[in-house]
């Protein structure tokens, strides 16, 4: 079968690959799942693995099969694979696979302590950019038909809920913690899964982000009945003069230098958490003794957050089926930009690269 794929280490290599196709007994224990691939959207990392910035190839193997926001529809299951997961039912991979550490031994592996992590389409596992794939139930989650049009973006969707849901949870130290004042730093796929997510919670949220509105992004955030406000008109600072104090600061932007703005504008008693994978090696000078002191004076928390449990997975399935009944329409919005078929791979990565209009560029594999 046909699979798109990458030489990692060697910059602009993505080609498409011919390998062999999976079968359900490749899982041990019968607990196999072969799903043909419906759907698969690609973002920042798959441009990151392409310019040889991250990623790397299963042992043994000279390529990387990318993709890893998948969405397909299960052919066949092991005889051990629960009866929710059945020929027919659409399904979404989760991307991490459990290591060695205490976390990744409770299913945390997304908390993994290891050095070394295993995920499908970005480390040391093939991802989802090809004609069928096949996976263990433990890491298959089933979606309703309902989802057919916008299931793909689940796995961009639990990236946001896993922060929420960790800042929630940290919150419980608070007692009696009710945020009323979000903000998003962030309007790509990201900052605007994270700011439905605050939506759907009921908080009150303004996303904050680099161009200046009227857009599709900003029209975006207007129909969440959020508010929408351009650092190239105002500064953070008085867009919580604005609209803060802010109980939840969610930075998804990619540009590191912003945490620092954020933690000195965060409300007392908040959390902010930072979502943006920054390779690079930016440095900036920051008024730490007033960051520091509003952190200490103000019981503030920051935390960072990567990947996504099973839970988080879950989570997302339910907060996908809500916001089809509160924002009917809301999601397929983010949908822009379909490429038709693995062969077209330099059209999605210049779609990827170049289209400053694109939210999210997925490939019609099926
Ligand atoms: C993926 C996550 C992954 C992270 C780090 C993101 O693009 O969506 O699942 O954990 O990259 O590799
Ligand atoms: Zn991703």
């Amino acid at each position: 079968m046909k699979a798109i794929a990458v030489h990692p280490g060697e910059p602009d290599s993505m080609h498409l690959e011919e390998v062999p196709k999976p079968s359900v007994t490749d899982v041990p224990e019968g607990r196999g799942v072969l799903v043909k691939v419906l759907r698969v959207g690609v973002d920042g990392t798959d441009k990151e693995i392409n310019a040889a910035e991250y990623g790397a190839a299963p042992n043994g193997d000279g390529y990387l099969i990318t993709g890893h926001e998948s969405f397909g529809e299960v052919v066949e299951v092991g005889p051990n694979v629960p009866s929710t997961i059945r020929p027919g039912r659409y399904v979404v991979a989760m991307v991490r696979r459990p290591g060695s550490s205490i976390y990744d031994r409770i299913g945390l592996q997304d908390m993994t302590t290891d050095d070394v992590y295993y995920e499908r389409g970005i480390n040391l596992l093939h991802g989802f950019l090809a004609e069928y794939y096949v996976e263990d139930a433990a890491y298959v989650v089933p979606l309703p038909q309902s989802l057919r049009e916008v299931g793909v973006l689940l796995e961009p969707t639990t990236v946001a809920e896993k922060g929420i849901n960790q800042a929630f949870e940290i919150q419980r130290r608070l007692r009696v913690w009710e945020p009323r004042r979000a903000c998003v730093l962030g309007s790509g796929t990201i900052g605007l899964l994270a700011t439905l997510l605050l939506r759907l919670r009921g908080l009150e949220a303004v996303c904050y982000s680099r161009r200046p509105a009227p857009y599709l992004n900003s029209d975006l955030v207007a129909e969440l009945g959020a508010d929408y406000a351009s650092s190239q008109e105002t500064t953070l600072a008085e867009v919580s003069e604005s609209h803060g104090p802010f109980d939840l600061m969610f930075e998804a932007t990619g540009f590191s230098p912003l945490v620092f703005e954020a933690a000195d504008v965060l409300g007392k008693n908040g959390v902010l958490v930072l979502a943006s994978v920054t390779g690079g090696d930016r440095r900036v000078e920051v008024p730490s003794d007033h960051v520091n002191q509003g952190f200490v004076l103000g019981n503030k928390v920051m935390v960072g957050t990567v990947n996504a449990s099973r839970g988080d997975f879950e989570r997302g399935v339910d907060d996908l089926i809500k916001a089809e009944a509160v924002y009917p329409g809301w999601l397929s919005k983010l949908l822009t930009t379909p490429v038709n078929g693995l062969e077209n791979y330099r059209e999605m990565l210049r779609r990827l690269n170049e289209d400053k209009d694109a939210i999210k560029v997925y490939v019609e594999v099926g």
